[in-house]
């Protein structure tokens, strides 16, 4: 990633600056951008947090994390010694105003040494415990009031439910305007994310039959094979449809549903993604079971590894009712989509890590062909893979050589690595360059992250009164619970993953 745009003097503020997520993303992302020389030629990350660390513990944290998280890996001496120039540490306590003082100290002495007025970017990487206190000490302090150069980065959870998140949105805006708010959804930093919207309406090809007249139904999968980790304590209270659907998912429905943008405008794209969200059918409070299905895994085998169970998971109780798996049936209520399933799934500890997205088209009205060369009839279908085999394909019938008539379904494929020959930037990075661009495209609204919360709301509603009896009720290494296949219409499947399908390789 390199580009020609000049960014102004930046501070970058992270609360929670010897946090995980400061360890794993932003500091490898914010060095990645570094060695690309697409940070501003004056810039400081200040790193504050509770605990006393002195700069020699923090540059060996940093860089530890830069040699196992970022995308270029190694880490030079002198390029290393040069961006530690840039790195302060502060600490003191985020609901005190001491630490407020100093950071505006801090950040005058270096517009002072710049010569320069600096924006400053306020990254919340606390736990969610400290969205409320952050905002209100920085408005406070006199921090907040500069509606150009002040910002404020959010990281989901966004709430926990709607009320909780009309809560923070509310803290929020109490201190800065929406235009200086940037809600980060990292999935809406991946490449093959944006290039949704690039295929969708830079060419003239598919828009015209990507409606309901051509399209059958569409499923979006987002599988990780990796089970909870270390995160116990924030999924038990968070499980998948917070974790995953509220957010990821949606995002991903939205740029597949959504119509096109007039232009390429952060507010006029929002606009556009909110209204997929607003014409989500509700799903009705005695259909949740019909329209959703929860699972959560049990022990099992990743490969020839045998991994345990979530309940077996460190700092998940012994008899939790979360849920590592949801998969639900959505229907978009607009002239576009009408009565088209929209099938998303997404589950920890399944055989693969993939996320696509499939557009199944109906069949051909008539088939023209005879029965015997059409034995092995598939109807067409478009890819979108996300990740990791970062392309597009499409699949559609072909004759197979030879004096029968037979017919074969064939691929096209686009693949990222072979069409371009420059390096995927990490989204983290695209998104923290979009902030000091000061870019807001990539970052959900408040309207856009309340109305995700309205649609999972009668879920999040019904789930509590009907404990599920049957979990754990899929093994770690499968496709989640039987059940699954109950949501889908007559005739529609859950697909292969590319790659798996392409070789035949049947799911476990
Ligand atoms: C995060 C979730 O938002 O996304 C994690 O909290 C999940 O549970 C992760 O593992 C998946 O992101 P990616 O980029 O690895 O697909």
């Amino acid at each position: 990633m390199e580009t020609n745009i000049k960014l102004k003097p930046t501070v970058f503020a992270i609360f929670g600056g010897s946090g995980d997520l400061t360890w794993r993303k932003l500091i490898p992302s914010l060095f990645d951008l570094y060695q690309d020389l697409n940070m501003p030629s004056d810039f400081s990350i200040i790193a504050l947090d509770r605990i006393r660390l002195n700069d020699k513990e923090l540059h060996k944290r940093f860089r530890d994390g830069i040699e196992k998280f970022s995308r270029k890996g190694k880490v030079d001496d002198k390029v290393w010694s040069k961006f530690t120039r840039h790195i302060y540490y502060k600490q003191g306590d985020f609901t005190k105003s001491k630490i407020y003082t100093i950071l505006k100290e801090q950040c005058s002495n270096l517009e002072k040494e710049w010569n320069a007025k600096a924006q400053i970017i306020f990254y919340m990487a606390t736990p969610p415990l400290m969205f409320g206190e952050i905002p209100k000490h920085l408005k406070e302090a006199g921090l907040a009031n500069d509606r150009e150069r002040a910002r404020i980065v959010v990281e989901k959870p966004i709430g926990h439910d709607i009320a909780s998140a009309l809560k923070l949105n509310q803290i929020l805006t109490d201190s800065f305007t929406e235009s200086q708010i940037f809600r980060i959804d990292h999935y809406l930093g991946k490449e093959t994310v944006q290039n949704i919207l690039a295929f969708r309406f830079a060419n003239p090809l598919f828009e015209p039959i990507w409606n309901r007249r051509y399209v059958d139904y569409v499923t979006i999968t987002v599988a990780e094979d990796l089970g909870v980790e270390h995160r116990g304590e924030y999924y038990e209270k968070a499980g998948a449809l917070r974790d995953m659907v509220q957010n990821h998912l949606m995002q991903l429905l939205c740029l597949i549903a959504m119509e096109p943008m007039v232009s390429f405008d952060a507010d006029e794209i929002r606009n556009k993604k909110v209204d997929v969200l607003h014409a989500i059918r509700p799903i009705p409070h005695d259909m949740v079971n019909q329209s959703v299905v929860r699972g959560q895994y049990g022990r099992g085998y990743m490969g020839s590894k045998k991994v345990c169970g979530y309940r077996k998971e460190s700092k998940v109780s012994k008899d939790s009712n979360t849920e590592t798996f949801v998969a639900l049936k959505l229907f978009v209520d607009n002239r576009r989509w009408q009565d088209v399933p929209f099938y998303l799934r997404t589950g920890k500890r399944l055989p693969r890590q993939v996320s696509e997205v499939t557009i199944q088209f109906r069949a051909v009205p008539h088939k023209s062909f005879p029965p015997e060369a059409t034995l092995d009839w598939q109807t067409s279908c478009l890819i979108l893979s996300i990740q990791p085999d970062e392309g597009i394909v499409l699949r559609f019938q072909a004759k197979q050589p030879g004096t029968m008539l037979l017919l074969n379904p064939v691929t096209m494929r686009f693949n990222y690595q072979e069409s371009f020959s420059v390096p995927i930037p990490d989204a983290y990075e695209t998104l923290l360059w979009d902030v000091m661009n000061n870019d807001a495209t990539l970052f959900m609204r408040a309207d856009q992250v309340e109305a995700a919360w309205q649609i999972i709301m009668p879920i999040l509603d019904a789930w509590p009164g009907q404990p599920p009896a049957d979990f754990p009720n899929y093994s770690a290494g499968t496709w989640g619970p039987e059940e699954t296949n109950g949501l889908l219409n007559p005739g529609h499947h859950w697909p292969l993953p590319m790659e798996l399908s392409e070789k035949n390789i049947s799911p476990k």
